[in-house]
């Protein structure tokens, strides 16, 4: 038995299931669905073990492995330079994870929360005239803008080992399934063939649209929750903490099975 709950009108589902029913995979489908649908599922209580974990996270499609310090697919989340700033995973690759699975192992005393928010919505929120404009821009999205903001002064063996990870990316995600997002967020760099300061203000403008109260959730954890996020369709972020209380949260990630796609010229002209 599913039973679910808006956690938020534009983003955001709870869920109501059994850790058996959950595992058997019997209601996969509709939680992909759903995870689409709304973003961001929570499903409190459930306390599932790694092994767990792995199973359930392999009814939502394929565990992407190849992360460095992963055990089989399994990140030990600590502390992740440059997490604290609105982000898509790897908006610099060619295909991003589809989805996010984490659950809290250990908590911190305060902060560390984990915020959500709806690239769609913010999308479908903009004057029409605006959504086509916007569909003709690229971006170039690298690591090297992400990580500048944890770590300002790199060492030059960071700046290098940064600079192997970018890509020019759309402006705006024309889904297989027809609906367009924005992809914006810290990996953002610059917008192709605009001058700098209009590119920064355009993406700043951007961000903060997409960053509005309306289109975000603001996850508190408490231990044994599980969350599931569309990576595709939203950014997150983690809140500051205090990295000696120890927070520590289990993470696997869904293999993306969509490419960052254009809106075709024919009709964004
Ligand atoms: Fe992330």
């Amino acid at each position: 038995m599913l039973r679910t709950k808006d956690l938020s009108p534009l983003i955001g589902s709870e869920l109501t299931i059994d850790a058996d029913t959950l595992l058997t995979g019997i209601h996969a489908a509709e939680i992909r669905e759903l995870l689409v649908k709304r973003g961001v599922l929570l499903i409190r209580g459930l306390d599932l073990s790694d092994d767990q974990l792995r199973t359930f996270t392999a009814t939502i499609g394929k565990i992407r492995e190849g992360a460095i310090k992963e055990e089989n697919g399994m990140l030990k989340v600590r502390h992740i330079p440059g997490a604290q700033f609105w982000h898509i995973d790897g908006a610099y690759t060619d295909i991003p994870p589809f989805a996010t699975v984490l659950t809290s192992r250990t908590l911190a005393r305060q902060g560390g929360e984990t915020e959500f928010a709806n690239t769609y919505a913010a999308f479908e929120d903009l004057p029409p005239e605006e959504q086509e404009q916007l569909s003709r821009l690229e971006v170039l999205h690298s690591m090297k803008s992400a990580m500048n903001n944890a770590i300002p002064e790199p060492t030059l063996e960071q700046f290098k080992s940064w600079m192997g990870h970018q890509g020019v990316r759309p402006l705006v995600w024309q889904h297989r399934s027809g609906r367009r997002s924005l992809v914006v967020g810290a990996t953002a760099s610059y917008v192709l063939g605009m001058n700098s300061v209009d590119s920064h203000e355009m993406l700043q403008r951007l961000l903060n649209h997409v960053t509005q109260p309306k289109f975000t959730y603001r996850h508190h954890w408490q231990l044994g929750d599980v969350v599931v996020w569309d990576n595709t369709g939203t950014m997150h972020r983690a809140r500051p903490f205090d990295l000696e209380s120890g927070r520590t949260m289990h993470r696997f990630a869904v293999e993306g099975t969509e490419p960052m796609t254009a809106v075709p010229l024919t009709r964004a002209a």
